[in-house]
């Protein structure tokens, strides 16, 4: 008798199926794991946003197994994806996964964020930060490897510890260098484009 999918799987069931497969596997790896992979929660509203802007190049901060890196790559057919994490396993485990999807226009870059960042050219036109909490030097990194009208998607915003809190979210609310976009996973994920 079909059995109804679990909660989790749920959450991404408007996605094409093997997008749906690889965030069951990446929360069934999180699990076994006991690591903070934790799966972006809202993928068909990251799916529906990478597909209206049609970024040409993207950058991710927190691969994991691939899932969201796999999400861009699929809803913005020729886009270019630089993700990058710092766990060996993931990596491995994202390269396979990804390789499975014929998805070769993603590059899992092995490394710590502060390391790699540094070494990419800029000209982004997502920069998608899903490490764990963000801070106000990796987000700076990441709105100077921005192009004018790029689109800043940060995530984990609820992680920031409460002292670092507060700057954080009056540099994402700066309205002469961001302009505010509607927002993902009911707020907690902040989308704010490039004015200068
Ligand atoms: C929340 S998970 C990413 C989830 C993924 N985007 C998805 O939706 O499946 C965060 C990932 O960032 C990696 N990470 C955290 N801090 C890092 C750092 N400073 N440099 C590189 N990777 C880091 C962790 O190893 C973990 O795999």
């Amino acid at each position: 008798m079909p059995q109804d999918p679990p909660a989790y799987a749920r959450i991404a069931q408007s996605l094409p199926p093997n997008l749906q497969a690889l965030y069951v596997t990446s929360v069934a790896h999180r699990i076994a794991h006991g690591c903070g992979a934790y799966s972006f929660e809202d993928g068909p509203g990251l799916y529906a946003l990478a597909a209206r802007l049609q970024p040409r190049r993207v950058l991710e901060l927190g691969t994991a197994l691939g899932y969201t890196a796999g999400i861009f790559a699929t809803a913005v057919p020729g886009c270019q994806v630089d993700t990058i994490e710092a766990d060996a396993l993931h990596v491995q485990l994202a390269r396979a996964q990804l390789a499975a999807l014929q998805l070769s226009r993603v590059h899992v870059h092995c490394g710590r964020f502060e390391a790699v960042l540094p070494t990419l050219e800029g000209g982004f036109d997502i920069a998608f930060f899903d490490g764990f909490a963000p801070s106000l030097a990796i987000l700076e990194r990441l709105q100077a490897l921005l192009a004018v009208g790029g689109h800043l998607v940060c995530g984990n915003l609820g992680l920031v510890k409460p002292r670092e809190a507060q700057p954080l979210r009056a540099w994402l609310e700066n309205s002469a260098a961001w302009q505010a976009c509607p927002a993902l996973e009911n707020g907690a994920t902040v989308v704010a484009r490039k004015r200068v």
